[in-house]
Parts: structure tokens; C-alpha cells; sequence
């Protein structure tokens, strides 16, 4: 196992959603993943863990990552770089003058160095464009350390694939087994280390990822590529198999970020049943897909019993959709 840095509330707890249960028929439990911390909020930081810690053994003093303009990710690497006194370059995807608010707004106030880039420069050239921005960062006698969209590579994946032996370890504590764990997927480092942790481990439980953008074909190759890097960190020679990769599809709804009235609802009206808070870009939607497959009986869900959903965080995007839920709440 990689080493890491701590800067999660670990473990996170794991909560029983008592009304849905009842009335679906089904154990669901949510791991609360979303309170690893506050400003270092949700799965992302899990993923940082490692990262940050090569970054401080090459003597690095910059982070340069990029995301969307509501990125998690970006927010929680902009609070681990003030927490570790680096600095940190933050490239946003923006079409046009976005509002300050949001996890935008905390980027700011952590003081990232925040540029907005086109969407065809984030799709076609990001990586050339951080590259650039490391060499700028070395000229003038700094290191720069590079994370990808969503700290989704071999050393970000560490962060869920001890995860995944963390939830074994809460299962003997708890004394109950969850034969699905359920996760929403953005750009396939959750999903890939949980399902990696099951293989390896033996465990034999269901992975299931509800992709929110793409579809469960391009995360199947992701996770493809993203084990062969993993592999060599670990030193296993396990054969990963595609077919063996579980994505129910169907819940991407408008698109990345995007929200369908239907969507909207779904929110509202969970926060109202259970209490509990979830984004409309992740869980949001990744939720729903376990609702919508369980009242469907899909046959993914067809033997579970008790399911774990973990709740990946993302809260702060949600502020930048007030105007959407207010339009759903004066109905
Ligand atoms: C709140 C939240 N949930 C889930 C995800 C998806 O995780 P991953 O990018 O590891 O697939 C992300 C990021 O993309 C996120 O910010």
C-alpha cells in the first residue's frame, strides 16, 4: 500500500436511511463520505491523500489541477494546498463570466489562483495547458505538482480502494454485511478502487456505479487504464476484467451537470423524507438510479438485501443551483 498524508475525518460513519428502507423493502445504509471534513469535504480528499504525500516527498510547493467550474475536487485541493503551504493553480471549465458562488466561491476565499478555461481547451489541450503552467511555476524556482481531472489516476484510486477495507473493518464492527455497495461516477477513481478492493480482497459483494456523465462503457475502459498503473503501485498481478465491472446506466439525465425538473425533485424530496442532503450533479442522480432500479427490480439489484450507498459529498455545488430548487419549491 502507497503512504499517504491524513487530512480525513476517517473513518466516516455509516447510517441506516430508516424511511426509504421501510418503504422500498430494502436495507439501505449511506456511508457519509461527505463528512470527511468541511472546506476537505467529501471523496476527493480521500484521493488527495496519497497524491499530496508524493507531492511533499518531490519537494513540491505548487498544486495545478483543473475540474469543472463547481469542482469538489478543485475546492478540496485548494484547502489541502493552504493546509500544507503550497500554492495552487486552479483550471476551471467555464463557457463564459461565471458567478462567484459555490465551490468557485471557496476557491476564492482559499486564496487558489483560479483560471477559466474554454470547454474545447478543458476537452482537447488541459494537459498541455497544466504542462505548461508547471514549467511557468519551475522558471521561476518553484515545483509544481500536476493532479488529474477528479485526482483520478493510479495513486488518487489508493484513497477508495482502502476504502473499501475500511467498510470490511466497519462491517465486523457493526456486525452486519452489505452485499451492494452503490457510488456515483464522475471520473472513475471511486468506483475503480472500491471495485478493485472487492476483487482483491475476495469479498464478493456488488460494485455498482451509476455513471453522472459518459456512459458504464467509457468507465469500464477508464478503470481499464487506470488498473494498469494501479497494478504495478500495488505489484499484483490479479486479472481485471472488464465484463466483471457493474454501471447501471440510464441516469445521466440533461448531461454533466445539468439537471432534468425530474432530477430536481428527486432531491427535494429525499432531503424532506430522510433529512439527509444530496447534490444534484453526483449523488443526486446516483441515488436516484438506486431508487428508480430498486422500485424497477433491475436486475442488478435483483438478490440485495442490504445496500450500501456512499454518499461522495458535493454539497457546495448545490448553492449554485439555488435558483433551479427555487422555482421547484414555490410549486
Ligand atoms: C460529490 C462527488 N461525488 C462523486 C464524484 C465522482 O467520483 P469520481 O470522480 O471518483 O468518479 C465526484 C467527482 O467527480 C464528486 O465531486
Amino acid at each position: 500500500m502507497e503512504k499517504k498524508i491524513s487530512l480525513a475525518n476517517l473513518p466516516t460513519k455509516i447510517e441506516k436511511l430508516e424511511r426509504i428502507s421501510r418503504r422500498l423493502g430494502v436495507e439501505i445504509y449511506v456511508k457519509r463520505d461527505d463528512q470527511t471534513g468541511t472546506e476537505l469535504s467529501g471523496n476527493k480528499i480521500r484521493k488527495l491523500e496519497y497524491g499530496l504525500y508524493e507531492a511533499i516527498e518531490q519537494g513540491c510547493d505548487t498544486l495545478i489541477t483543473c475540474g469543472g467550474i463547481q469542482s469538489n475536487h478543485c475546492r478540496a485541493t485548494a484547502a489541502a494546498g493552504v493546509r500544507l503551504g503550497m500554492k495552487t493553480i486552479l483550471y476551471l471549465r467555464s463557457s463564459e463570466r461565471q458567478a462567484v458562488e459555490g465551490n468557485y466561491f471557496l476557491d476564492e476565499l482559499l486564496g487558489a489562483e483560479v483560471r477559466l478555461i474554454s470547454p474545447s481547451d478543458y476537452a482537447y489541450r488541459r494537459q498541455e495547458i497544466m504542462e505548461a503552467a508547471a514549467r511557468e511555476v519551475e522558471e521561476k524556482g518553484g515545483k509544481a505538482y500536476l493532479i488529474p481531472e477528479g485526482a483520478s489516476n493510479a495513486i488518487g484510486t489508493m484513497g477508495y480502494f482502502a476504502a473499501f477495507d475500511e467498510i470490511l473493518e466497519q462491517e465486523k464492527q457493526l456486525d452486519l454485511a452489505f452485499d451492494t455497495l452503490v457510488c456515483a461516477v464522475g471520473s472513475g477513481g471511486t468506483y475503480s478502487g472500491l471495485h478493485f478492493g472487492n476483487v482483491l480482497s475476495g469479498s464478493g459483494k456488488k460494485v455498482i456505479g451509476v455513471p453522472i456523465c459518459n456512459d458504464g462503457d467509457h468507465f469500464r475502459e477508464r478503470a481499464m487504464e487506470i488498473w494498469k498503473d494501479f497494478s504495478s503501485l500495488l505489484q499484483s498481478d490479479e486479472g481485471m476484467k472488464k465484463e466483471d465491472m457493474l454501471l447501471l446506466d440510464g441516469y445521466v439525465g440533461r448531461g454533466y451537470a445539468l439537471n432534468t425538473p425530474e432530477e430536481m425533485d428527486f432531491v427535494l424530496s429525499i432531503s424532506r423524507e430522510e433529512g439527509i442532503i444530496f447534490d444534484s450533479v453526483y449523488t443526486g442522480k446516483a441515488f436516484r438510479g438506486l431508487v428508480h432500479a430498486l422500485e424497477e427490480n433491475h436486475e442488478l439489484f435483483r438478490d440485495a438485501k442490504r445496500i450500501l450507498f456512499i454518499h461522495t459529498g458535493g454539497l457546495f455545488g448545490l448553492f449554485a443551483k439555488k435558483f433551479e430548487f427555487d422555482m421547484r419549491m414555490e410549486k
